[in-house]
């Protein structure tokens, strides 16, 4: 026996169902039960079986039963008469567990006693038994049969049911797990009314003028979408790139940093500007400055040289001088999410125009509207972006 010998405290429901259960039950004499610690007790189910048993003579079947008790129960399956099973040999087997086997048979060796038969499981020791719920043994001779589908008639636009009739004498075992049609689309029957149907998604091309931003649309088939979500995109170079994830939502878009000629009158102050395009502005930020001469000027750099980059990516040249003409500038810019750095595809040149008689002070367009913000503790640079001839003297002031 493996039955769990273990004690286990006594419980006021273990009192209950033994009380309910227990037929002929013999009751220990007084003077007994009060000098010893009574650990006896009737039989309980750890595992009774279930009411329906199908299997196929091919695969045969197992029914669990076990109790516990004390001392171990004995195990026996009846019938709905009460009378004791019996093994029969290659068809029936009790094992010294309490379960009880079916095993697979030849079609000639099917019983109708043995494997159409309703049983019971017992369990019993000297403080009572349990008889298990019916158990219904069917066991089916594996049989050929073919189901079919018949042709449906509909008007267009109407609803089709298809049938599938399986034939009478298998109906009970069979059920349909799938529709399939000829161009390979399998349909499931998942409950709740939804199915499973095959479908394509489809991203189409798109056409977008270089430099612009472009999104592409994963089409999903309406009759599935409230069910189907994008995963990933994957491109042929074998990038994925997850919805919500930031670094994807850029896709990587190729971009264009461009510089254009600085317009300057001689001694005045230049200012260049590397010009990204707004659907990546947010990403990318200039890290330095490259001249055709091989000299390059970052962020960190000091604010007092003749070249300074500002906090907001210009570069920013002072007292600008014929020899500031010869050579053109190029911005390089790093793509925060990416981590990519590229150069501006243009190069600005310093158009140094020398003064032609007296110029008084203007600004730029877009400096007069300049507005600044920035933390409180730390360093900014406000330019003051006017030319003249003479160089104009500046001062800053409070307002
Ligand atoms: C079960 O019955 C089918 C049909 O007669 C037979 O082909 C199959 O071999 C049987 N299975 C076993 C294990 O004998
Ligand atoms: C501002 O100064 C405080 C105190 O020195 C410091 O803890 C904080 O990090 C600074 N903030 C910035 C944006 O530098």
């Amino acid at each position: 026996m493996t039955l769990d010998r273990g004690r286990q405290a006594a419980s006021t429901m273990f009192a209950l169902s033994a009380m309910l259960l227990l037929s002929g039950f013999n009751c220990l004499n007084g003077a007994h039960a009060a000098t010893k610690v009574d650990d006896s007790k009737g039989p309980v189910f750890l595992k009774e079986p279930t009411n329906r048993i199908d299997f196929s003579n091919s695969t045969g079947a197992v029914v669990e039963c076990s109790a516990t008790g004390n001392p171990p129960p004995e195990m026996i399956w009846i019938r709905s008469d009460g009378t004791a099973v019996g093994e029969v040999p290659g068809l029936r087997q009790i094992l010294s567990n309490g379960n009880l086997v079916f095993p697979p048979f030849r079609a000639e060796d099917y019983r109708q006693d043995v494997h159409a038969q309703v049983y019971a499981c017992m369990a019993k020791n000297q403080f009572g038994s349990v008889i298990s719920r019916d158990v219904n043994v069917r066991a089916v001779v594996q049989q050929y049969y073919e189901s079919e589908v018949n042709n449906a008639y509909v008007i267009r636009g109407n609803a089709a049911i298809l049938k599938c009739s399986i034939p009478s004498f298998v109906a009970d075992f069979v059920t349909v797990v799938s529709w399939n049609d000829d161009s390979g689309n399998v349909y499931q029957y998942l409950g709740n009314n939804i199915v499973i149907q095959s479908y394509e998604a489809e991203a189409d091309n798109e056409y977008v003028i270089r430099g612009n931003s472009a999104i592409m649309k994963c089409e999903i088939p309406s009759f599935v979408s409230d069910f189907v979500a994008v995963d990933v995109w994957s491109d042929s170079d074998g990038n994925e790139f997850y919805p919500g994830d930031e670094s994807s939502l850029v896709v990587n878009q190729y971009y264009e940093a461009q510089v254009y000629d600085v317009f300057v009158i001689k001694g005045n102050t230049a200012l260049f500007k590397c010009q990204i395009p707004s659907f990546v502005a947010d990403h990318v930020e200039i890290i330095e400055w490259v001249t055709t001469d091989g000299q390059t000027y970052g962020l960190d750099d000091s604010f007092d040289g003749k070249y300074m980059v500002l906090p907001s990516g210009e570069l920013h040249i002072r007292e600008v001088g014929p020899e500031d003409g010869y050579k053109s500038y190029q911005c390089r810019t790093k793509h925060r999410l990416t981590g990519e750095t590229r150069l501006s595809a243009t190069k600005g040149r310093l158009v140094i125009t020398e003064p032609i008689g007296s110029k008084a002070p203007s600004f730029a367009t877009e400096a007069m509207m300049m507005g600044v913000r920035t933390a409180s503790n730390t360093s900014t640079v406000l330019t003051c972006q006017a030319q003249a001839y003479p160089v104009p003297i500046f001062r800053y002031g409070v307002l």
